[in-house]
């Protein structure tokens, strides 16, 4: 089937399920985004991205205009129209780590009686590997196929990612579904891995866990560093150069965090110990990550001369999101080391550019109890410590001479390496990175 004639529905429109409908439309195809939430349907109608996602809105736009793309409230009659349906649904963690498929289910149940025969519907959400068996299942249709066609969007670079993909992933046992998915992607530059559903669903965790464990990795030699006097970005450009090895993905930080890799490496250890395999090695990059987190509070800790508690102290926290480019606090790596600060006795006084103005549900109760300020300086003034938690680019440009006349104390904490340390330190300031001699 030629992209163009191809009618697609999608249901969930978040990070994943917008970026897809987005450029599946932008691709040629016909494009119906179902969603729940009656507020993000009104404001996509009226051409409103409601994330923070480089480009997308312009693209969006266009899409519109072509007649290509709409926006409903609920996901009937849209999915009765259509070839392909893409749940992007959330699945989120249960308390065992695994994943909620609750989400997945309902949608299914509700679709799988009103699909039009030959319909094709796709797993595009992260789902446990042999969750395509319970869609099947749940759909209960012998004319209708599934697929599991896993993302790789990084949030922030999602359109780039979508539409320069390094591969788009297949799974599929029947060959007719697995091209008309395939189809839809036609218009990319790119390379197609066909394969059976299970293998597709692990590629996804696969991947992730892998991203992961090289960040762990680097995390735990940056600690090596500190220990032994290297300086971690020498060393990183020194192995990163190794194609074997590759550069990306080796930058250390505070933790990795967000709405995915948290969440899949969990359920990678869940799906192995429910198979009887103890998958070790995850467990470890894991414990590794929650160990980054209170090595970044104990850097605070240390610069300003405190043991147990911080009673009394100010901090001025830069940057919120999980990382930048993003206005998504989910599983933030920064407000896990706020947490524990505020915790031990700290007053805290944030800036991020994304919490600037009005705050969405989700913004409300995530940084309830946080002193928010309008720009880096505000967050600065009176405090003993500022911390750097966040890249986002416009930290970089700080006037380091004003951060340090109003202030209160003299240190500052660099918790993605993005200052140069000897400016720093030339503006009067105590410096502390991650790995950095
Ligand atoms: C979600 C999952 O968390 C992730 O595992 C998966 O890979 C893709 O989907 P994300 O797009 O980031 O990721 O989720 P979110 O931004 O929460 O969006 C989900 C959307 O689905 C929301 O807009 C929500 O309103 C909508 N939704 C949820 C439905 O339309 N129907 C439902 O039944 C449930
Ligand atoms: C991830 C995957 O990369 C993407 O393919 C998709 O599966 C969704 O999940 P995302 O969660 O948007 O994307 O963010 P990503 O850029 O992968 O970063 C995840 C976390 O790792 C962030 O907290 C980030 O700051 C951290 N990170 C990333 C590092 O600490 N160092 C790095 O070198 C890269």
């Amino acid at each position: 089937m030629e992209t163009q004639a191809m009618q697609v529905a999608i249901i969930g429109t978040g990070y994943v399920g917008l970026t897809t409908g987005v450029c599946l439309a932008h691709l040629g195809a016909h494009v119906i985004c179902c969603d729940v939430d009656e507020r993000k349907v009104t404001l996509l109608k009226n051409g409103v991205v409601p994330i923070v996602e480089d480009g997308l809105a312009e693209v969006m736009q266009g899409a519109i205009d072509a007649g290509r793309l709409s926006f409903v409230v609920g996901n009937d009659p849209a999915v009765r129209t259509a070839d392909v349906v893409f749940l992007c649904v959330p699945t989120p963690q249960d308390e065992d780590g695994s994943a909620d498929l609750s989400y997945v289910r309902a949608a299914a149940t509700e679709i799988g009686p009103i699909l039009k025969p030959g319909a094709v519907v796709v797993n595009k959400s992260t789902v446990p590997v042999g969750s395509f068996g319970v869609v099947g299942e749940t759909l209960d249709r012998d004319d209708v196929s599934v697929v599991s066609n896993p993302e790789f969007l990084r949030e922030g670079t999602a359109l780039h990612d979508f539409l320069n993909p390094d591969r788009v992933v297949i799974g599929s046992d029947d060959e007719r579904a697995a091209q008309m998915v395939a189809a839809l992607y036609a218009g990319l530059d790119t390379q197609f891995v066909f394969t059976d559903p299970t293998s597709a669903e692990l590629i996804k965790y696969a991947a992730n866990g892998f991203l992961a464990m090289k960040i762990s990795f680097i995390n735990s030699v940056a600690a090596l560093c500190e220990h032994v006097g290297a300086d971690i970005a020498r060393v990183v450009e020194g192995i990163g150069s190794d194609r074997r090895i590759g550069s990306q993905f080796l930058q250390p930080g505070p933790g990795w965090g967000g709405s995915c890799f948290p969440k899949d490496s969990r359920a990678l250890v869940s799906t192995a110990a429910q198979h009887g395999y103890d998958f070790s090695l995850m467990r470890g990059v894991i414990d590794i990550n929650e160990q980054q987190y209170d090595r970044m509070v104990h850097k605070v800790m240390a610069a300003v001369g405190r043991d147990v508690s911080l009673d009394g102290v100010v901090v001025g926290a830069l940057g919120l999101t999980f990382k930048a480019g993003t206005d998504d606090l989910r599983e933030s790596p920064g407000l896990r080391v706020i947490d524990v600060l505020r915790a031990r006795g700290a007053t805290i006084q944030a800036y991020d550019p994304t919490t600037t103005g009005e705050l969405n549900p989700i913004q409300r109760e995530r940084l309830a109890g946080l002193n928010l300020k309008a720009g880096a300086l505000d967050a600065a003034h009176g405090a003993d410590v500022v911390v750097i938690l966040t890249e986002w680019p416009e930290f970089t440009t700080l006037d380091l001479e004003k951060v340090a006349s109003v202030m209160r104390g003299a240190a500052v904490v660099d918790c993605r390496n993005l200052l140069d340390g000897d400016l720093v330190r030339s503006a009067g300031l105590g410096y502390q990175g991650v790995g950095r001699s």
